[in-house]
């Protein structure tokens, strides 16, 4: 098992791709914390990763809040003793954002980077006092296509698109300075992915014509198996990619090039 004796935080995890990251961590050996503000559905998580014969502490949290970050860094030392990986996948765009810059609606901006980058940089910054002690640590951050191109799909918005932008800056800017401590940060960046219902509702809302231009702007010409994303979360958190650092490892098929 390669991520045996680790202690891994995996954010965003009460279903989705969330939830398949912790278990796939969870059955490479590692002691796990999940942590979310679905309370239902994090336990839900949190069984399953237990019936896999593994460790797991389930911590509802609001992951915008500083308090609630690091209330539960401070609790999974003191459950685990150590903390070794953090995944920040804790995010997503709200429904009615826009992609329309006139339309632009502050609340809905200020949400959507709070979700995504803000609860990224806040979780780092409770999490490297240890990790620069240990001297040696795994953040992975996620990202998303949508970051990389404009193209194909008009509908994404413009707070979801700039906050998965700052999340690649911030991981450079993160490696760059916690690389001289050991300490590797990377950010996955998925395209289109059906994770659970709310994805799968939106897969089955594009008329035909969406859905293949989506696949034909993808070279793979399909969508991904939440495995083909959960095997690369588990390389980046390993030792087996020890000499990666800063990097945006594009999971989407081809499709950050269309
Ligand atoms: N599914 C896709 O097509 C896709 C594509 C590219 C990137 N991503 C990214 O991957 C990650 C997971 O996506 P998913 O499809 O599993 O979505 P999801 O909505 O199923 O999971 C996201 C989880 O994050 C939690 N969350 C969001 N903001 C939070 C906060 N402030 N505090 C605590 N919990 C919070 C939600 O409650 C939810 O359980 C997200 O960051 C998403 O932006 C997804």
């Amino acid at each position: 098992m390669r991520l045996n004796g680790k202690v891994a935080i995996v954010t965003g995890s009460a279903g989705g791709l969330g939830a398949a990251y912790a278990m796939a961590i969870a059955r490479e050996g590692a002691r796990v914390a999940v942590a979310d503000v679905n309370a239902e559905g994090l336990h839900g998580t949190a069984e399953a990763v237990r019936a896999t014969g593994a460790q797991c502490l389930a911590i509802e949290a609001e992951l915008g809040n500083e308090a609630q970050v690091v209330a539960m860094v401070d609790q999974v030392l003191g459950e685990f003793t150590r903390i070794d990986i953090v995944v920040n996948n804790a995010g997503g765009a709200l429904l009615g954002s826009t992609a329309e810059i006139e339309k632009v609606d502050r609340y809905k901006w200020d949400r959507v980077l709070e979700m995504n980058l803000t609860s990224a940089m806040l979780m780092s910054r409770a999490v490297v006092p240890e990790l620069k002690r240990q001297r040696s640590g795994k953040i992975l951050n996620v990202s998303s296509r949508s970051a990389r191109s404009t193209g194909w799909f008009s509908s994404v918005s413009t707070d979801y698109v700039a906050a998965k932008a700052g999340v690649i800056a911030l991981t450079r800017q993160l490696a760059k300075e916690l690389g001289p401590y050991g300490i590797n940060v990377n950010c996955l960046v998925p395209g289109f992915t059906i994770s659970g219902p709310r994805l799968q509702a939106a897969w089955d809302s594009m008329t035909d014509e969406e859905r293949n231009r989506m696949l034909e702007a993808t070279p793979l010409r399909r969508l991904p198996r939440l495995d083909e994303l959960a095997s690369v979360v588990v390389f980046l958190v390993s030792e087996e990619s020890s000499y990666i650092t800063g990097a945006a490892i594009d999971v989407n098929g081809g499709s950050f090039m269309s």
